[in-house]
């Protein structure tokens, strides 16, 4: 049954986008999750859903080759628009806890949230997972919705009702029982620049009510061992199932050792928050240096008033909109989130591209381990723009993003030998749920 329906996913996405059937071992809150998860038509061009851009077959990431293979960054549902970062996995972004920060030593570390710079904190709704969830139904340049009220209304009324298996209502009752929404307000919400004012009162309150079940119900799917799966050959071997290669087992104690590749020191290897296997993050932020992805759609587009300068803020750029966090923005600027690594070289079809990184710079997993362990060796690239592949061919390194916060204790020269670093490769390969 998995093992077809990933078949078809590789084959007609949009069709199998339609008609979730109702998947073995979901719980009804689940499986209301997942049907909204898969709907496209909760976006203003009807087809981009959540799994558009979080196609199970790649990992929860994109699974579209044209953007993988250069800016990385997912067009939205109005044609022309695109947001600033790649696709990070969906999968396993559950398991991070609600952003806090921790004082040791004068010094502040920020752990947990969800999206790169943890601006979904949890503080709406009791998880990241779940406040990330109402995101991108709104961003323009995403889902691109009016208003949550008529991300509801599409909800309490869907174009396939075959799609809900288990409805809003089946599944909340008496939450969301006494929702009623404005007269003509379906007309208006095909339209993404629509402006759709429901005054505070019974009304705004009942959507808002709605808005939130919906999210925690996504959240349910994206905390569900449908999307969590943990069956990956790594898991497997953990539990005595299975063997691993030598290749793969010296990778492992490459990846663990401090003198070596270091990569245990932010991608744990630890249990997870909620006490089971890796994740493989400490859901801390780091800058690593990464270059600038030269095609980047979001240096030419409108939103973005700085051009060509811009550059992501990662977690700063969080921090300085919250008049606590803001004396730590500076230090915090162009970290991200330290992410997952499983499911790293999952794909839809053997040609697919992947991209790695917030901006997906790199597209192998070659490269991400030779830039680990020779950022700080090479000379830096004539060619400031320099893509992955003209780095690698030229045996250089564009200068990073952003210098100021880059991590130069963890990374940068890891003095590995070409045998280390395919070893450090072969075992992330091991992640990859089956
Ligand atoms: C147009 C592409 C696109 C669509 C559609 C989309 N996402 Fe995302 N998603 C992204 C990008 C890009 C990010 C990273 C954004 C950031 O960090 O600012 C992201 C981040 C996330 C994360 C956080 C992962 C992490 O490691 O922090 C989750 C979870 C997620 N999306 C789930 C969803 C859900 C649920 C939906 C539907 C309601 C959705 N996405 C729709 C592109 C998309
Ligand atoms: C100091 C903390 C730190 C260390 C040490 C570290 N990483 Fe990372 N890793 C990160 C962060 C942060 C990111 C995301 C950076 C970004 O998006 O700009 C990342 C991203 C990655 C990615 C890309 C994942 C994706 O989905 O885009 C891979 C692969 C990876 N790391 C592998 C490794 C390996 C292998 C090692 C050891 C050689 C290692 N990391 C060591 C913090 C670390």
């Amino acid at each position: 049954m998995r093992v077809a329906r990933t078949v078809a996913w590789a084959i007609a996405p949009l069709a199998a986008l339609a008609q979730p059937s109702l998947a073995e071992g979901l719980s009804p809150v689940e499986q209301l999750g997942k049907s909204l998860f898969f709907d496209g038509n909760l976006s203003a061009n009807g087809v981009q859903s959540c799994s558009f851009c979080h196609d199970p077959g790649q990992g929860f990431t994109s699974a579209h080759g044209q953007f993988n293979a250069a800016g990385a960054v997912v067009e939205g549902a109005v044609p022309g628009r695109f947001g600033n970062r790649k696709p990070p996995s969906a999968a396993y972004a559950s398991f991070s806890p609600v952003l806090s920060h921790i004082i040791d030593d004068g010094d502040v570390t920020f752990v947990g949230g969800d999206f790169l710079d943890g601006r979904a904190t949890g503080g709406k709704l009791g998880m990241p997972i779940a406040d990330q969830a109402q995101g991108p139904f709104l961003n323009p340049a995403e889902m691109a919705m009016p208003a949550a009220a008529c991300v509801v209304w599409r909800v309490m009324h869907p174009k396939d009702p075959a799609a809900y298996p288990v409805t809003l209502a089946q599944v909340w009752g008496k939450d969301v029982a006494g929702v009623a929404f404005p007269e003509g307000l379906e007309a208006s919400c095909a339209d993404p620049d629509a402006k759709i004012d429901i005054p505070e009162g019974e009304m705004a309150d009942g959507i808002d009510a709605a808005f939130d079940r919906i999210a925690l119900s996504i959240a349910a799917y994206e905390k569900s061992a449908e999307v969590n799966r943990f069956s990956s050959r790594y898991d497997k071997w953990t539990r005595g199932e299975g063997k691993l290669s030598d290749e793969e087992l010296a990778g492992l104690e490459l990846f663990k050792a401090e003198d070596k590749g270091n990569c245990a020191a932010c991608h744990v290897l630890g249990p997870n928050t909620q006490g089971g296997p890796a994740v493989f993050t400490d859901w801390t932020f780091d800058n690593l240096g990464v270059p600038r992805n030269r095609d980047n759609p979001y240096y030419t587009q409108a939103a973005n008033k700085e051009g060509k300068d811009w550059v992501d803020p990662g977690l700063g750029g969080y921090l300085k909109t919250d008049p606590v966090f803001a004396p730590y923005a500076e230090a915090n600027m162009a970290r991200q989130q330290v992410p997952t690594l499983r499911n790293l070289t999952l794909r839809t079809g053997a040609d697919m591209p992947k991209a790695y990184m917030h901006n997906g710079y790199f597209k192998t997993l070659e490269g991400v381990v030779h830039f680990y362990n020779t950022r700080d060796v090479l000379p830096a690239c004539a060619d400031p723009a320099a893509s992955e592949a003209e780095a690698l061919a030229a045996n250089c390194w564009p200068a990073p993003e952003y210098a100021a916060t880059m991590n130069k204790d963890e990374l940068g020269n890891l003095k590995l030998t070409a045998k280390e670093e395919a070893e450090l490769v072969a075992f992330l390969r091991t992640l990859d749920d089956e």
